[in-house]
């Protein structure tokens, strides 16, 4: 499928067709302000037990994007001092691969995990990462939830104002698909799906 293309004509067919565009497919331009704001209006729509809003979103972009790489290399040479010239560039250049990123950070609230525990509040981030995702699909953005060792690293958490149980749930790449996405192959629900 040609990510730019392929413009959902309903919601289910928005759920049915979204893919993952990988960052080596993205570039610009950025989506604009409005539709940023459009998505982020999406996520906080989110299922949401006991309306913590637990979600803190950072839209990183232009410059930001240099500083974050800035922040992984300090994260990295805090975790191997000694780490080679290769994997500092690595870290620095990581940002820039799209031209925004929003970092979904779950802010949790200890005092009410007795009725919501911390792993819910992380699930109601986790769900508006995906309205963000579906909603950068329906825009005709291509986008990605990405992680990897930076999503646990306690420099970057902090940097992000987190701490304690707080966790970063992903770092979303966007931008403008630059090529085709392969559609995947789809599991059969079936094969996950007991009726009771
Ligand atoms: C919380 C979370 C973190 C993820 N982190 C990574 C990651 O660091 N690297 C990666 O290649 N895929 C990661 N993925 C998977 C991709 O976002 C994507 O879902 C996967 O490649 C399947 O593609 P699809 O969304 O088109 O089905 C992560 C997914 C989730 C839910």
């Amino acid at each position: 499928m040609d990510g730019s293309a392929k413009q959902p004509q309903s919601l289910r067919d928005g759920l049915l067709n979204r893919l993952s565009v990988p960052p080596r497919l993205i570039d610009g331009p950025a989506p604009s302000r409005a539709d940023i704001d459009d998505m982020l209006a999406a996520a906080v729509c989110a299922p949401d037990h006991g309306a913590i809003r637990p979600w803190r979103f950072h839209v990183i972009q232009g410059d930001a994007l240099r500083r974050l790489g800035d922040l992984f290399v300090e994260a990295l040479q805090k975790r191997e001092p000694d780490a080679p010239r290769e994997t500092i560039e690595k870290e620095q250049n990581r940002p820039l691969r799209a031209p925004l990123i929003i970092a979904a950070c779950a802010k949790i609230d200890l005092s009410r995990a007795e009725k919501i525990p911390a792993v819910e509040q992380v699930v109601a981030v986790a769900s508006a990462c995906q309205n963000i995702l579906l909603a950068a699909h329906d825009k005709g953005y291509g986008a990605m939830l990405l992680t990897g060792i930076n999503a646990r690293d306690a420099h970057v958490k902090a940097a992000f104002g987190l701490e304690g149980p707080d966790e970063i749930v992903g770092f979303i790449y966007m931008g403008t698909p630059s090529g085709p996405v392969f559609e995947k192959e789809r599991p059969d629900p079936a094969e996950f799906t007991t009726i009771w």
